[in-house]
């Protein structure tokens, strides 16, 4: 066609461009099929989103960064800063709803129902977008061409990781728009206001599976990045567009992971990056829950394998903090009853990942 084209015209420098053109063609091709065959061949597990999905988000966040702006500045408060939780159709599903669960919390928690208004949920598929849009104000569709988050991601498969991957990319996107966020996964409960237990100095807080004590000690902390309050500024961005990139390094790890290998990288030093662990006191969950809830904030549903046992667990927990609230003043010695259906479905996960090869987090 673009000979046939070119050719009416009998020109010899159009003739030549086109060749050069067609040669610049015929030559990117070839390499990219045999760049893509050296890859099946040599079974490099290349993340696909890599090639294509990453372009076809990166199209997406242009068409739709306006109604992200407007989303993020109608929930922000005064300073900038929003609360973001990511959905999917399986989260949502109105049975089993992790999500009915997360907002309940809100209303349950003391004080906490004020923050729904900053709350932004980041719907990943059609459904959970419509789900949201039920039940809650601010709603974002987030949805990658081409890749399906509707259904439970299984820990560590592949859609699993995509999903991670891509929740890491969008917040340094909103970094960049210039939000401070305090990005929650849709599994934790929020009982008070986390924002007094922040520390003011600090540029990346993230709670902890298990924390050591040393809020600064990256050696001993062991950081779950479903509950992070991130400032936006030019250390963050670096740092998440940092993280980012590492996936190429650690094709097979999550997320958490990833990040669990380069807090040691001297990168962090160089963009001088103010990393803070929260302590589980105030940020608990089942992995080590909260031993106090006078001072309790959230509660995470780590540890814990398996939507239906998460949600069976989550109800307990929900009872439990609504008994505490129901006790007079003064008789408040209610503790969280243990996560049964959550450990029992853990224990048996660790025991088939089998000869003490341990599953390090669970989220
Ligand atoms: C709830 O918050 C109010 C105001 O901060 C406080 O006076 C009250 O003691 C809190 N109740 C509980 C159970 O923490
Ligand atoms: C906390 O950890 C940091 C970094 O490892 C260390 O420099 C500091 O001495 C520790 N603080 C305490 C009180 O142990
Ligand atoms: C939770 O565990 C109990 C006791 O083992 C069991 O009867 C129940 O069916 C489990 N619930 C779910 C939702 O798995």
């Amino acid at each position: 066609m673009q000979r046939c084209y070119f050719s009416e015209f009998k020109s010899s420098t159009l003739l030549h461009r086109a060749r050069i053109a067609t040669l610049f063609f015929i030559s990117f091709v070839f390499s990219y099929v045999l760049f893509s065959s050296a890859l099946d061949s040599c079974q490099i597990r290349f993340p696909e989103y890599l090639v294509s999905s990453s372009l076809s988000f990166d199209s997406l966040s242009v068409r739709a960064e306006t109604t992200l702006e407007t989303v993020l500045k109608e929930a922000s408060m005064n300073d900038n800063t929003v609360i973001l939780t990511t959905l999917n159709e399986a989260w949502a599903n109105p049975d089993n709803s992790i999500l009915d669960l997360f907002l309940a919390s809100f209303r349950f928690g003391n004080q906490t129902s004020k923050l729904l208004n900053h709350l932004v949920i980041i719907a990943l598929d059609q459904n959970a977008f419509a789900s949201c849009k039920r039940v809650h104000t601010h709603c974002f569709a987030l949805t990658t061409d081409g890749v399906d988050f509707s259904h439970e991601a299984y820990f560590m498969t592949p859609n699993y990781l995509k999903m991670m991957w891509q929740r890491i990319d969008f917040l340094r996107s909103v970094l960049e728009m210039g939000y401070n966020f305090l990005f929650t996964d849709a599994d934790v409960m929020w009982f008070r206001d986390p924002f007094p237990h922040f520390y003011p100095d600090a540029d990346f807080q993230i709670a902890c599976d298990h924390y050591s004590g040393n809020s600064t000690d990256v050696e001993t902390n062991i950081p779950n990045g479903g509950f992070s309050f991130v400032r936006s500024n030019v250390r963050s961005i670096e740092f998440y567009k940092y993280w980012y990139s590492s996936r190429v390094i650690y094709p097979d790890l999550h997320d958490q992971d990833v990040l669990n290998n380069i807090k040691y990288d001297s990168i962090l030093t160089d963009i001088n990056l103010k990393l803070r662990f929260l302590d589980t006191t105030y940020f608990g969950g089942f992995c080590e829950p909260s031993k106090d809830l006078n001072k309790v904030c959230t509660m995470h549903a780590n540890c814990c394998v398996g939507l239906e046992n998460k949600v069976h667990d989550l109800r307990i927990m929900l009872q439990d903090w609504n008994n505490f609230m129901a006790l007079p003043n003064g008789m408040e010695s209610q503790t969280w009853r243990d996560p049964k259906n959550c450990s029992l479905a853990l224990r048996r996960h660790l025991d088939l990942s089998e000869d003490g090869m341990k599953v390090e987090t669970i989220t």
